[in-house]
């Protein structure tokens, strides 16, 4: 097998007193979607904090692929959303790297050229770039942050919970966008509480319980109830 681009080894994180992650790890591979499952509470989102530096881990190992500047090569999309509501679609999605004129100036026509392209691309429909994020559906903000992170063409996805706000149609569209994801080469990691999603986009689950990696499968070679098990603690290991 390849070199995982990314890896966490034994890692233990506490906020105060309250342990979130008592032992968890697991490799990510290039081309691959890693599907992350596990309770409501069962530190999954801390996990992703870790992995993009905005926790730190208290024990362990966190080994993330990055450029010579040592920034994690890595996009993400939180489950708690970080969307600035008044600023407009085109806005957000350039957050981070906004285009400038003469090197100071906002290049509004450009960033609008960018967002309209890249949601073409990815067959987003959400209206006129210039609408605030605030007056979006929580289906539209999602779709929009999603599109944000593949914008930014990082070798590591990370998506935590990216349907919990859609519907039928844009769902079956997320997962289109993480076929090609996984096409073009990039590791996908893929929290989700949806096993029907999980079953039918990922190559690889790891179940964590009340902090602890349980397990990682192939999907090939796992069934549900073994899965339903290792997330309610009635398979351990
Ligand atoms: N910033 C925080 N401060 C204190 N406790 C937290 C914080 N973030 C998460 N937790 C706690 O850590 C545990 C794991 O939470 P979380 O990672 O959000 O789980 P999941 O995403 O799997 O639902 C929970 O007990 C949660 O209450
Ligand atoms: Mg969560």
């Amino acid at each position: 097998m390849a070199t995982p681009v990314l890896q966490l080894r034994n890692v233990r994180k506490y906020f105060g007193s309250v342990s979130a992650l008592e032992d968890v790890g697991l490799a990510a591979y290039p081309g691959e979607v890693h599907a992350v499952v596990g309770d409501n509470g069962a530190g999954k989102s801390t996990m992703i904090k870790i992995i993009t530096g905005i926790h730190r881990a208290d024990e362990g190992e966190v080994l993330v692929e990055g450029d010579a500047e040592g920034n994690r090569d890595i996009a993400v999309v939180y489950q708690d959303l970080a969307l600035v509501e008044c600023l407009d679609i085109a806005h957000n999605m350039a957050l981070g790297n906004l285009p400038r004129k003469f090197g100071i100036v906002l290049d509004r026509r450009r960033m609008e050229r960018e967002a309209a392209k890249v949601l073409g691309d990815l067959k987003v429909r959400v209206g006129n770039v210039r609408t605030p994020v605030g007056l979006l559906s929580g289906g539209q903000r999602q779709v929009v942050a999603i599109a944000r992170a593949v914008r930014m063409d990082r070798p590591i996805m990370l998506l935590d919970e990216p349907t919990a706000a859609l519907g039928v149609q844009e769902t079956a569209h997320v997962g289109d966008i993480i076929e090609e994801l996984r096409a073009s080469g990039k590791a996908v990691l893929l929290v989700s509480h949806d096993l029907d999603f999980v079953f039918s986009h990922a190559d690889r689950v790891t179940v964590l319980r009340l902090g602890r990696t349980v397990g990682t499968r192939r999907i090939a070679d796992v069934g549900r109830e073994e899965v339903i098990g290792m997330i309610t603690g009635a398979i351990r290991a």
